[in-house]
């Protein structure tokens, strides 16, 4: 690890999954440790561990520790047992396609009559892990190279560190412009409601010593207005065959302003979150969580008592916005059907 690389959101040893808080932050890191796949499952829910690449592989995890307990319980059965814990994980966020992406992945391992299938499973999580630490430092360095001058950028909720295995997907490319020069200021949305913004990118980014300026949700149309903006980059929790994004809600509202403004609109997505079995964002599912997290803030209601509100947690910006894809697989510029699809021609 570098110190460009500092944080480090999931970690696994032999007492079971510990999952950096990330509810907590920046106020306190504390891990909190999953012992099932059930703990693992509200842990998604609950948003703990947040972003897809990080929700995919908490959920690998999870399903080891499924195998280990119905292994120990009932080793001539455990297969069919593990499937109500495979649903139970399945069940906790709907919109990121690497959480079904990893179930789907770890459902297929075979292992051989009367072995133990821990080693197995185990493995195969730590190298879902490690490929995402890996796809994060090859989409860094190919969507750093796409700028060509030193410059300013924009980011909307957290897609770094926090967010992956390490490194970070749209954090990622930030990190390398930055190590290359080609960084003079990130400017990161605070992402209402949540705040994945201010509590995680601009937390993690001061940790590793990137000048970040923090601004409201609203104030970036008038940041491109200024011309003081040259690239919004951002990451991905679905991405269409057609090349539609699904992304933190107020992703599409950038990328119409970012059109709009002449800036450019950068996607950066590692390919286990392209889902090429629907046709385009309208099949997207989108999460819509509580509204208790835009009438409250941290405990302390912030609207009428009797209020009413909306809260859809993502929104798809379709991809006739999208000025360039940033894949470990490599860059697709405009993407549309067609080019997704020789990009995924060799998937796994
Ligand atoms: O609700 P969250 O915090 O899980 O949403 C996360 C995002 O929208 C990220 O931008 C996306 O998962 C890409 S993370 C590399």
């Amino acid at each position: 690890m570098n110190e460009l690389d500092s944080v480090r959101p999931i970690r696994w040893s032999r007492e079971g999954l510990f999952l950096l808080d990330q509810r907590l932050l920046p106020g306190r890191c504390v891990e909190l440790q999953c012992t099932s796949a059930a703990d693992v499952a509200t842990a998604i829910r609950d948003m703990v561990v947040r972003g897809a690449p990080a929700i995919g592989i908490a959920a690998a995890f999870g399903v080891v520790l499924a195998v280990r307990s119905r292994y120990r319980e009932n080793p001539d059965n455990w297969r069919n047992s593990i499937a109500v814990d495979v649903e139970l994980l399945a069940a906790s966020r709907p919109t990121a396609v690497n959480l079904f992406w990893a179930l789907k992945r770890m459902a297929a391992l075979t292992v051989t009559e009367g072995e133990d299938p821990v080693p197995r499973f185990e493995a195969e999580a730590k190298a879902i892990h490690n490929e995402d630490i890996a796809a994060n430092h090859r989409m860094g360095e190919l969507g750093a190279a796409l700028i060509s001058e030193p410059c300013n950028m924009l980011t909307h909720c957290n897609a770094g560190a926090l967010a992956t295995g390490g490194y970070g997907t749209a954090l990622g490319v930030i990190r390398s412009a930055f190590a290359t020069g080609k960084l003079q200021q990130i400017y990161a949305d605070e992402t209402r409601p949540w705040l994945q913004g201010a509590r995680l990118t601009a937390w993690e980014l001061a940790e590793d010593g990137i000048p970040t300026r923090l601004i409201a949700d609203g104030a970036a149309a008038y940041l491109m207005q200024c011309g003081m903006i040259r690239w919004v980059v951002v990451g991905s929790d679905r991405i269409a065959a057609n090349g539609d994004v699904a992304n933190k809600i107020g992703t599409y509202g950038l990328a119409v302003n970012a059109h709009h403004h002449g800036v450019g609109f950068m996607v950066v997505a590692p390919t286990s979150t392209i889902d090429m079995s629907i046709v385009s964002g309208a099949e997207i599912p989108i999460e819509e969580r509580t509204t208790d997290e835009l009438l409250n803030f941290q405990g302390v209601s912030i609207a009428p008592k009797e209020g009413t509100a909306w809260n859809p947690v993502f929104d798809v910006t379709p991809a006739a916005l999208v000025d360039v894809l940033v894949t470990e697989r490599g860059v697709v510029h405009t993407p549309d059907r067609e080019k997704l699809s020789n990009l995924m021609a060799h998937t796994r």
